[in-house]
């Protein structure tokens, strides 16, 4: 148990109890009064009073559809989408607001690229570049262009640390790749991938660089065009932002000359019976009513991050990770897996705990309020490469505290005397 000699708790530039109060959801309590430790992040994370009356606001005094009617609401409607786009993009440093299309989420982003570009480019004997690292969203819609298009993956293995193994970036990159997908931080360990300079050798390589941005947009000061990549796709939900909204960045010359993805209503330029014309970017990838009240609330929690600050966001979470691996560090038989160096490492610690199943860790947790994640993370071939079934997970935000990270630790105690240890 957590005892007097506790380590000191970090000082952090973010002032987390004001914080606190704008999300109204960290009040909330279990059935038996226990309040909710909430470090379930990397799955979702909470939404700030601000997101909340954006989308309420939005429903009561400007709701209608987009860039169709003539009229007052609409209009409202449009500005309010409009505006959220380019809040989003100031967020990420986007400055062509239309190399921003809306998506819902990270998993459409990556669909969109490999079935717009993927299905339309790739040929027998071309290569797409992945990682073992990857979640399932940037390994299953590339196994069914490779399937479609006779295209071979190929995989960056990692080291014991879950960092990706760079050297075989020379073997692996070759007149072959015609794309290398990646994810910017790893949603199961953490593992921060220098994705500036593996961008530079794909386009050396003459590959297109696909980004998978849904853990670094939330949590890094990401300038998104400086990467180096041609696509950066993430989601609003894990960055404050509301549920189904999210985005795909793209350079520009790659979005005008791939196809749509998805036919249909605002998309088209000109419609005949049999062929049509399209619309200019973004809204050629926009079809159908979009999701408006999710930009808007994007736009909210866009705006609500650049408030706090990325950089203090950052710091914030960096000093929670150093004295959760502290903290962690002291329960016997608990590993934690991921990069050592915390630099390397986003707010996300993975561990084990004696062979007590992960599931189990989880409800005994979730009994004491503390909600983490625990199984595969949707990385089931990582899991295998580190020859675990699955693992749990505590990942942090901006408005988690380091007595939080104490009451994890006296939770795991708690599991641990329960498993006889
Ligand atoms: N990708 C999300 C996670 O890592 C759901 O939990």
């Amino acid at each position: 148990m957590s005892s007097l000699s506790l380590p000191e708790a970090p000082a952090t530039p973010l002032d987390v109890e004001r914080i606190r109060q704008d999300f109204p959801i960290l009040r909330e309590t279990t059935a038996q009064g226990t309040p909710i430790v909430y470090l379930d992040n990397a799955a979702s994370t909470q939404k700030p009073r601000q997101v909340i009356d954006a989308i309420s606001g939005h429903y009561e005094r400007n709701n209608a559809n987009v860039h169709r009617g003539i009229h007052e609401l609409s209009n409202r409607a449009t500005d309010a989408y409009d505006h959220a786009r380019q809040r989003v993009a100031a967020l990420l440093g986007i400055t062509d607001t239309a190399e921003l299309i809306w998506t819902r989420g990270t998993t459409e982003g990556l669909n969109l690229v490999a079935y717009a570009y993927g299905m339309n480019n790739l040929r027998q004997g071309d290569e797409i570049l992945l990682s073992v690292l990857e979640h399932h969203s940037n390994l299953v819609p590339w196994q069914l262009v490779a399937q479609r298009t006779g295209a071979r993956l190929r995989f960056l293995e990692i080291d014991d640390q879950g960092r990706l193994d760079l050297s075989m970036l020379d073997h692996l990159l070759t007149e072959r790749t015609k794309i290398v997908s990646l994810t910017h931080v790893s949603n199961a360990l953490g593992t921060v991938n220098p994705i500036r300079e593996i961008a530079a050798k794909a386009k050396a390589a003459g590959a297109l660089m696909v980004v998978d941005g849904a853990q670094s947009a939330p949590h890094l000061p990401v300038d998104v065009p400086s990467l180096g990549a041609d696509f950066y796709a993430f989601s609003g939900h894990k960055m404050c932002g509301p549920t189904g909204s999210g985005g795909l960045w793209g350079r520009r010359e790659v979005l005008e000359a791939m196809p749509p993805f998805h036919g249909g209503g605002d998309m088209i330029e000109w419609v005949e019976l049999e062929s049509s014309t399209y619309a200019p970017i973004p809204a050629k990838f926009e079809a159908g009513t979009p999701n408006v009240a999710g930009a808007v609330g994007l736009g909210a929690a866009a705006d609500y991050l650049a408030g706090l600050g990325r950089d203090a966001i950052l710091a914030h979470e960096r000093a929670l990770v150093a004295y959760a691996v502290q903290r962690l560090g002291e329960i016997e038989d608990l590993t934690i897996l991921g990069p050592r160096n915390l630099e390397e490492r986003s707010g996300v610690v993975s561990f084990t705990l004696a062979d007590i199943h992960p599931h189990d860790l989880a409800t005994i947790l979730d009994s004491e309020g503390v909600a983490i994640r625990a199984g595969h993370h949707c990385t089931q071939p990582l899991m295998k490469c580190l020859g675990v079934g699955s693992t749990a997970r505590a990942s942090f935000y901006l408005y988690n505290t380091p007595a939080e990270v104490d009451t994890l630790v006296d939770a795991l105690h708690k599991a641990r005397g329960l498993f006889g240890y």
